[in-house]
């Protein structure tokens, strides 16, 4: 990718994968993003569980109802884990990582989705949050943010369009002044 905006406009959620490995040099460069991340007080709260073995992947692609399912074609996934223990600010420190696996990912051509846990339950009405943690070994007092799935990209999406962007949820010095067009 040449710059930040093409990396922006161009990333979409890929929700479908060739099945491709991905190479050992691009886990080592997410993760090596993803520990640059910024955290609140420094206080880098996060763990991170990558997640390979395929019959792992089907396990977790039912963590929740919907919206998962594609965790089973994936090369790999990342659980992000923060510790509350470690700050007050352990959602925001694991979405700022999520979103950095997200962008190193899409740089170097691969495609990622979200998967949202906290919050949701799996068909049977169980916490998918729990879910994650019973399967990955998870100590009790860790914040399971989400689950990012990686990999190269079967379908590429269309880049975000500029006629789509939302100008309107600006407002310029205070609140209910005139939005900018
Ligand atoms: C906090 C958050 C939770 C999300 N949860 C899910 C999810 O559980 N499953 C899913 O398929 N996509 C999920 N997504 C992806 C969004 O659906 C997607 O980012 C949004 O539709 C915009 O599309 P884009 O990523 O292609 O720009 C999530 C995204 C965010 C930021």
């Amino acid at each position: 990718m040449n710059n930040f905006t093409d990396l922006v406009t161009n990333r979409r959620s890929i929700r479908q994968y060739t099945g491709e490995s991905l190479l050992p040099s691009e886990v080592e460069q997410i993760m090596k993003a993803t520990l640059m991340s910024p955290s609140s007080k420094n206080s880098r709260s996060w763990e991170f569980v990558l997640i390979e073995n395929k019959e792992m992947l089907k396990k977790l692609s039912i963590c929740k109802s919907s919206g998962a399912i594609f965790i089973e074609n994936c090369a790999l996934a990342i659980a992000v884990l923060t510790d509350p223990l470690k700050t007050e600010a352990y959602v925001e420190d694991s979405a700022i990582a999520a979103t950095y696996i997200q962008l190193q990912a899409e740089d170097l051509g691969l495609g990622t989705c979200w998967v949202q846990i906290s919050g949701r339950e799996t068909e049977t009405g169980y916490d998918s949050e729990q879910y994650v943690k019973d399967l990955l070994e998870i100590p009790l007092q860790l914040h399971v943010g989400c689950i990012i799935a990686i990999g190269r990209k079967a379908k590429v999406g269309k880049p975000h369009s500029e006629e789509k962007l939302q100008w309107e949820k600006l407002h310029i010095e205070k609140y209910k002044n005139e939005p900018t067009s």
